[in-house]
């Protein structure tokens, strides 16, 4: 990286201490990452963001619905900046509030809604989390879907699972034991989400049509290629792919999974990797006794989060420096009352 911007990093980091915090996701390019204090997925960065009191701001280098997140985990007087206001999150954008509360209509007018628990994927907007805090749900991310979904569905006899599909089907039905036939798919943009009312009151789970760009690009041909390839390579996936790439794969687990399950390695082991491209790059660099590949033969990066670059971290921290605070994340009281119902009750689970 350039290295005047990354001496002029340095110096603001310096110039600001302990009042800073970075958090890095990740998926972060090295440019930014290099600038971390703390790294991880999004429920590590949650749980980090919520125990540094101390820090007067938050420079989340992530996307947008982490930094809504950290700014309901943290007190009113920390303030959470997005160094490029453009990192949004396509999955999180599948589901409006609007949309959601359709669907909570079709249910009540079944009278499903009483018996359906929601839950969220951390990957949605403050707003979505909001809905589900009202509604007595729970948010859930990669490492702890199982132990939400089982949960939820103790407490109902069904669940609305938003906004990622694939998160959904590979929990239920790979971890759960559900069929494939337990769960439905709902469609936003189709009336009733395209579900016949028969069709809402046998599913179990009721899956939100959303995905990744980026993990939903992964096929079984990506898997069944590099095994040609590549003999005796472990295939290990983010639970974000679809579910004929899962099952396909060796190993599914969420990010800090991957990090964990690839350090542990034995040297000389190969492995293709299906999530984000930043990370996987860094896994091959800080392994070369280990043959680490992407899993897909074209490059495919987060762009949203990519949007997060040197450029832009220097530009909000010098502004903190000269006491203006840039991208600042908020959200609004009420919403972040009920999101932060919804977070403590993940925070919560047994397990
Ligand atoms: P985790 O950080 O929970 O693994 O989620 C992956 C992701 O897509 C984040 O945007
Ligand atoms: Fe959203 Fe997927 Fe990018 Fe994560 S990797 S921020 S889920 S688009």
């Amino acid at each position: 990286s350039d290295p005047d911007l990354v001496a002029r990093a340095t110096a603001a980091k310096a110039a600001l201490g302990d009042r800073v915090f970075v958090l890095g996701h990740h998926y972060q390019r090295d440019e930014v990452i290099q600038f971390a204090d703390v790294t991880g997925d999004s429920f590590k960065l949650a749980r980090e963001a919520a125990a540094r009191p101390q820090a007067e701001f938050i420079v989340f280098c992530g996307v947008h619905f982490m930094a809504e997140s950290a700014d309901i985990l943290t007190s009113d007087a920390q303030q959470v900046v997005l160094p490029d206001l453009a990192a949004g999150c396509s999955m999180a954008d599948m589901a409006a509030l609007p949309q959601v509360e359709n669907a909570w209509d079709v249910l009540t007018e079944l009278g499903l809604a009483e018996r359906t628990v929601p839950v969220t994927y951390m990957n949605s907007s403050a707003d979505i989390k909001g809905f589900v805090g009202r509604n007595g749900g729970v948010v859930c991310t990669s490492s702890n879907a199982k132990r939400a979904l089982e949960w939820a569905y103790q407490q109902g006899e069904k669940v609305l699972f938003l906004p990622d599909q694939h998160l959904g089907r590979n929990t239920a039905v790979l971890e759960m034991g559900f069929s494939l036939d337990d769960c439905v798919l709902y469609d936003p943009h189709k009336p009733g989400g395209g579900l016949t009312a028969e069709q809402l009151r046998e599913a179990k789970m009721i899956l939100w049509r959303g995905h990744c760009s980026v993990h939903g690009r992964f096929t079984l041909d990506s898997v069944n290629d590099v095994r040609q390839r590549v003999p005796g390579v472990t295939v290990l996936v983010h639970p974000e792919c679809r579910h004929e790439v899962v099952r396909a794969a060796d190993l599914v687990g969420s990010t800090e999974y991957i990090i964990r399950t690839i350090e542990a390695a034995p040297a000389g082991s190969a492995w293709a990797v299906g999530t984000e491209l930043n990370l996987v790059r860094r896994l091959a660099l800080a392994h070369p006794d280990k043959q680490i590949m992407f899993l897909d033969r074209a490059v495919c990066y987060c762009s949203t989060m990519n949007r997060i670059d040197l450029p832009h971290l220097v530009w909000a921290l010098e502004e903190l420096v000269a006491g203006r605070v840039v991208n600042r994340i908020t959200v609004d009281a009420d919403t972040a009352h009920h999101a932060r119902v919804a977070l403590d009750q993940m925070l919560a689970l047994p397990g």
